[in-house]
């Protein structure tokens, strides 16, 4: 917005003022329109000549709510909740006219009018605990009184997005309309001229008893897991039964500006900004993706099954290939009884199914990809095996279709070698199970096109994933970063701590899982057979723990053997004495003396070997930014967003302790440990690691 052009404009019709937020690129109500929106309805409540008001929004969407780069900086007034209350206030009838997104501060806006009407397709939503708040505008007081206590609750607690129909039903709004939305509002003010108006905040609550006050908390505890914004969302909607409007919206606001200095709502707001960032790759700022309608997919076991899924649910008709017919029918089952277990669950209908598997053809002739705009590779990790297959796709595939490879270690550049045009190749790392998780690691390869890149980014984001851009290294972003993790959870068991105890720390700070039944459910045998290739090339200087390998001789592969670092008890895990026992005799060799480890210490170390090794892939560009890397551990490997990612809790923890830690590493464990020179750089000049953030 240029600097002379005003974000809210009145303009008179008739008797009508019609108010227009005018800020794109979402009209977030930063400063200026809070001013300027709280001057207009001023000017109109005092003007004889006006006798309603109609709230608009120019461009894409009404607005999508407080402008977030002012967050965490000293407040500038107006308040949105005291324009809120004057628009209540006002002496005329105010209707506010909804379309796009109207969120947080937009949607509270209108639980402030009078009336409101909405454009169809618009969705509505109070999203702050998404960013670690609760709402701050009256929302968790307004909205109870228009449509009950437990679909307001369940609204703010989750910060899910409503269609306008499920809002007309509810009775947050009180109209769709069809027709132009700028005159059915002037119509709409008309019409409430001279009528009673309603008031949001003086509605009575519909209170309800105590015992669902308390099931409706409890259950949105359990699903916060930890996260502190929408419990708290939802005790401010249960308040609202004993409390009047102003007096709410005060407890509202305290939790407010409470909730934005937490590390919870810091976090929140890094991971929001990261997501945008990470959209953002030097090179392909003139890089247009390549149309795709056909897509291809080698494999049908768990990783193609699941791509096969998230491309059947973007719209793509779908060609698969196996080795044989019966891998092919077998395949077929996988993806279908995904699709049954959705189905199940009601997630999907019966015919969305149905249409889903008409779009798949699955056979064994890899003549079938000669109409496809890409190809994706999800066979066994063996490199021969993938070097033979692209050769093999590369000579039947038209020349512009694309080869993405979903290996999770292998060299794409060395997969890529015997195609015929390298630059249509580029990686497509996906994780399991991919219809789900989010994060798609997308490699550009040595010799990969902008073009390409671009085409894979684009195909990500289509099955409403997250693509994060990774170099070519052993692991790739993700995995590099986890073996170094890995290794300090090992030390640790060899220095005195039990894997129950670094679970339990772990799981405690917010974890889902802990890293020992992560390792068990994922299967110790993958990377037993990794560290058996390695054995050779290893360098003796470095520090090895035996431990895992032990566990795998013994053929506890974890979960899917019923033992691992765990023993499994009808699928639960409970601590085992046998790998007590041989965590103590790993101890006794190498003569360590076993002491304890406090939760903190755990955290550091491992937050630790993270972030250096993160420090070190930002340098070799493997990796564009920190941000990018929370992004990948916590769309990836199960991290709450609320933690913010290693890199941002590197940063918590401050990195001179960071620097610290490494340094005892280095001199306990190893080179494989020494400190990035990003990391000593950051600390001397008290920046952060990649100078972003
Ligand atoms: N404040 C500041 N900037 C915002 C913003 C906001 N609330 N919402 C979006 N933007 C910016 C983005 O950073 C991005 O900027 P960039 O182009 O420089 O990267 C640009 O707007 C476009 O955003 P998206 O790339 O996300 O565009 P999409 O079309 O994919 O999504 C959206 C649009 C659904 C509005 C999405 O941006 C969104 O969910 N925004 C956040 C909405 C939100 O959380 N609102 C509540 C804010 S807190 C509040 O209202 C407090 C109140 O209760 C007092």
């Amino acid at each position: 917005m240029s600097e002379n052009v005003q974000p809210v404009t009145m303009q008179q019709r008739g008797d009508i003022a019609i108010i227009t937020i005018d800020n794109p690129p979402v009209n977030a109500t930063s400063q200026a329109v809070r001013a300027g929106l709280l001057a207009a309805i001023e000017g109109a409540d005092g003007d004889a000549r006006i006798a309603a008001i109609v709230i608009c929004c120019a461009g894409r969407t009404f607005t999508a709510g407080g402008d977030i780069r002012e967050f965490g900086k000293p407040p500038l007034l107006p308040m949105l909740f005291d324009t809120c209350a004057r628009i209540e206030a006002c002496s005329k009838p105010v209707v506010c006219a909804y379309h796009g997104t109207a969120l947080g501060g937009g949607f509270e806006i209108g639980l402030a009018s009078h009336v409101r009407l909405a454009a169809p397709g618009t969705q509505l939503g109070l999203p702050e605990v998404k960013l670690g708040l609760v709402p701050g505008a009256g929302g968790t007081q307004r909205l109870p009184r228009l449509i009950g206590i437990p679909a307001a609750l369940e609204l703010a607690a989750t910060g899910r997005f409503m269609k306008a129909e499920e809002a007309l039903k509810l009775g947050a709004i009180d109209t769709i309309v069809e027709g132009d939305l700028l005159e059915c509002a002037v119509d709409a003010a008309h019409a409430a001229i001279e009528k009673p108006m309603r008031r949001s905040g003086e509605l009575p609550v519909i209170a309800i008893g105590a015992e669902q006050a308390q099931e409706l908390l409890n259950g949105v505890k359990r699903k916060a897991r930890g996260q502190e914004a929408p419990v708290i969302a939802a005790q401010l909607v249960l308040e609202s039964a004993s409390r009047t409007t102003p007096q709410g919206v005060v407890r509202e606001r305290q939790e407010f500006n409470r909730l934005m200095e937490t590390q919870q709502g810091r976090a929140m707001r890094h991971i929001f900004f990261a997501e945008r960032e990470a959209a953002r790759i030097p090179g392909l700022e003139n890089a247009t993706a390549k149309d795709v309608k056909i897509a291809g997919v080698v494999g049908a076991g768990t990783m193609g099954a699941g791509i096969s899924v998230a491309l059947l649910d973007a719209g793509y008709n779908v060609v698969v290939v196996e080795q044989n017919a019966e891998a092919a029918e077998r395949g077929r089952s996988r993806i279908a009884s995904i699709f049954e277990r959705n189905v199940a669950s009601g997630r999907l209908s019966e015919q969305a199914m149905t249409e889903r598997m008409q779009r798949l053809s699955i056979g064994c002739d890899l003549m079938a990809f000669t109409p496809c705009d890409i190809v994706i590779e999800a066979v066994f990790d063996d490199l021969d095996v993938k070097r033979t297959l692209f050769s093999q796709l590369s000579a039947i595939v038209r020349d512009d279709c694309i080869l993405a490879t979903n290996t999770s270690y292998l060299d794409p550049n060395a997969i890529a070698r015997d195609t015929s045009n390298p630059e249509r190749v580029a990686g497509m790392h996906f994780f399991a199970p991919a219809n789900i998780m989010r994060l798609v690691e997308t490699v550009r390869a040595q010799h990969t096109s902008a073009q390409t890149l671009a085409t894979a980014l684009a195909i990500a984001k289509k099955l409403r994933k997250l693509p994060i851009y990774s170099g070519v290294c052993e692991g790739f972003i993700g995995n590099r970063l986890y073996s170094y993790y890995r290794r300090q959870c090992e030390f640790m068991l060899e220095e005195g701590a039990l894997p129950h105890e670094i679970d339990r720390a772990m799981e405690d700070w917010g974890l889902p899982m802990g890293p020992f039944r992560a390792f068990d459910l994922s299967g110790l045998d993958i990377a037993w057979a990794l560290r058996k290739r390695q054995a050779a090339t290893r360098d003796p200087a470095n520090r090895y723990s035996h431990i895992s390998d032990r566990l795998c001789e013994m053929g506890r592969f974890g979960q899917k053997t019923q033992a691992g670092w765990y023993k499994y008890q009808n699928g639960k895990p409970v601590a085992d004495d046998m790998t007590t026992k041989i965590i103590l005799e790993a101890s006794r060799e190498k003569n360590i003396a076993r002491r304890s480890f406090g939760a903190d210490e755990i955290r550091l170390r491992l937050v630790t070997a993270l972030a250096n090794e993160g420090a070190r892939a930002l340098e070799e560009g493997i990796t564009l930014r920190a941000s990018d890397i929370d992004l990948v551990y916590i769309n990836g490997y199960g991290w709450p967003a609320w933690l913010g990612g290693p890199m941002f809790q590197a940063s918590e923890f401050g990195l001179p302790r960071i620097l610290e830690e490494v340094q005892k590493m280095h001199a306990r464990d190893g080179s494989e440990f020494t400190p990035a020179p990003l990391l000593v750089q950051a600390v001397k000049h008290g920046k952060p690691i990649d100078g972003s953030a």
